[in-house]
């Protein structure tokens, strides 16, 4: 590599992080979220280019080289846009696990790779292996998940000493990796790797269903950190920045949904909340009875509120009816109601699943409450209208000590004067628990899809 080469790669390198972080501060409100994508994945493309021009000794055979990279990028890149062009919102999340996968795995081989390069520097042979086997664990870990996520793996997997089994395969991991260290040969590599990859399945396979988000979340930041050691150790300036970014932002947003949760992540790890057999033994023996409301009543009550807050849940995503429920609030803005949205932080199946959704169908972001805003303006709304949404406004969550959510924050529904809930049966939502706000004397079930019930509340509110 000449000395100019050297310069310009570091200047691209510089304008890569930069619109790394840029793009990511763009990505905290949705009116900038598309374009901040834009701009780190140029920045990305900028990095990825640099590398493979400006890097290099350019060798005659490095161009057969360079060829085959070009090819597994075009293959990668054109493989990813087809599949996140036609997958579902619901599908989101086992997608964003499978991503997050690739770059564990990708860490992890780069790791690999990098074992033969180091020599006898114990120092750098150390960060190798610590990207190699954060990123081992992070793919394995998000595969685990991805199965989970797409009900391939239906059940949580415990039993009995399973904290002790995995700690000792930790160990296992922790003593493989020193021996790469110091080995002269790779074989310790590839037993520390393949330990690596156990340790990651082992880790997932045990949390139940609730707890999903935030291991992706948490296995994103492993992810973010294992490209930051390949980054050291490779000496890519670009990665290492983008790396630490992902990092840093994956342990916030465990940070937050675990507070979203009333959880610590010690407990998320170890614990088994919200798998069937937590929700089982919570059981239920709720008294009283259902009332069902029609379509035309409940569009009767909507029309006469002066202030009517939407909750949506993972019934809205499911039947796509984004469009619908902003179709609602207009007609009803129309009729003078003052209309505002509450979203619960884990509202849905990933984070910020509903701000997406509804951002999609062009609902302002400012009549979009967060819980903390949300909880005291219930006391004085009329109609909370809960749409496909069960757990998040479960109050087990705060009554029931044995409920596998309690002390999660609901979102406080049951102040509003009146409760309509939109969903198609008495079914449980994800975290698999009966849901006593059902049976609210001010609470009316108004049963059927998300999507036509919207449709048929809008012309119902037009006859009025
Ligand atoms: P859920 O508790 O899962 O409840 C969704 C409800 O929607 C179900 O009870 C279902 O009842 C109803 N539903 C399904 N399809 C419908 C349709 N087509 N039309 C109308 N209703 C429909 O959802 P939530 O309240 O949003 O709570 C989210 C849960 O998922 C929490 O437990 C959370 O921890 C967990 N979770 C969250 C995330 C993140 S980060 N957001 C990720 C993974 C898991 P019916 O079958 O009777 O219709």
């Amino acid at each position: 590599m000449m000395h100019t080469d050297g310069y310009v790669l570091d200047l691209c390198y510089l304008v890569s992080s930069v619109t790394f972080i840029a793009g990511l501060r763009m990505m905290s409100s949705p009116k900038t979220a598309r374009n901040g994508n834009l701009i780190a994945a140029a920045g990305m493309l900028l990095a990825v280019a640099a590398t493979l021009l400006l890097s290099g000794d350019h060798a005659s055979s490095e161009v057969l080289k360079l060829a085959i990279i070009i090819a597994g990028i075009t293959l990668g890149g054109v493989a990813g846009w087809i599949v996140a062009r036609s997958v579902k919102m619901t599908a989101m999340p086992q997608l964003v696990s499978l991503f997050n996968g690739m770059g564990g795995g990708c860490a992890a081989i780069i790791g690999l790779l990098e074992f033969g390069h180091k020599g006898g520097d114990a120092a750098a042979r150390s960060v190798v292996a610590a990207g190699m086997i954060i990123g081992g664990v992070s793919f394995a870990g998000s595969v685990i998940a991805f199965l989970k996520l797409s009900g391939a793996i239906k059940r949580p997997f415990r039993m009995p000493g399973y904290n002790i089994v995995n700690g000792a395969v930790l160990a296992g991991v922790l003593v493989a990796a020193g021996l790469a260290v110091v080995a002269a040969t790779s074989a310790p590599a590839y037993i520390a790797l393949a330990v690596a990859a156990l340790y990651g399945v082992l880790f997932v396979l045990p949390i139940g269903g609730a707890d999903m988000p935030v291991v992706i979340s948490l296995l994103n930041s492993f992810t973010g950190l294992a490209v930051a050691f390949s980054g050291l150790g490779y000496n890519n300036q670009a990665m290492l920045t983008g790396g630490v970014l992902v990092g840093a932002a994956g342990t916030f947003l465990t940070i937050i949904m675990c507070k979203a949760m009333n959880r610590s992540l010690v407990n998320v790890v170890f614990g088994a909340f919200g798998s069937p057999v937590a929700a089982a033994a919570a059981g239920t023996s709720i008294k009283g009875s259902v009332k069902d409301i029609s379509v035309s009543d409940a569009a009767v009550l909507l029309n006469y509120a002066s202030k009517v807050i939407i909750v949506p849940g993972y019934g809205l995503a499911v039947a796509q009816a984004q469009h619908a429920v902003h179709e609602l609030e207009t007609a009803l803005a129309a009729k003078g109601v003052n209309v505002s949205y509450a979203i619960h932080p884990v509202a849905g199946r990933m984070p910020g699943h509903m701000n997406v959704l509804l951002a999609e169908a062009n609902v302002d972001y400012d009549k979009l409450l967060d819980m903390e805003s949300a909880n005291p303006q219930f006391a004085t709304t009329d109609v909370a209208l809960v749409v496909g949404a069960n757990d998040v406004v479960n109050p087990a969550a705060r009554n029931t000590a044995s409920s596998p959510i309690y002390g999660m924050p609901i979102l406080d529904v049951e102040s509003a004067r009146n409760i309509i809930i939109v969903k198609r049966s008495m079914n449980t939502g994800y975290a698999g628990i009966e849901n006593e706000l059902f049976y609210n004397a001010k609470a009316s079930m108004l049963f059927g899809d998300a999507k036509q019930v919207l449709a048929g509340l809008i012309a119902e509110l037009k006859k009025i």
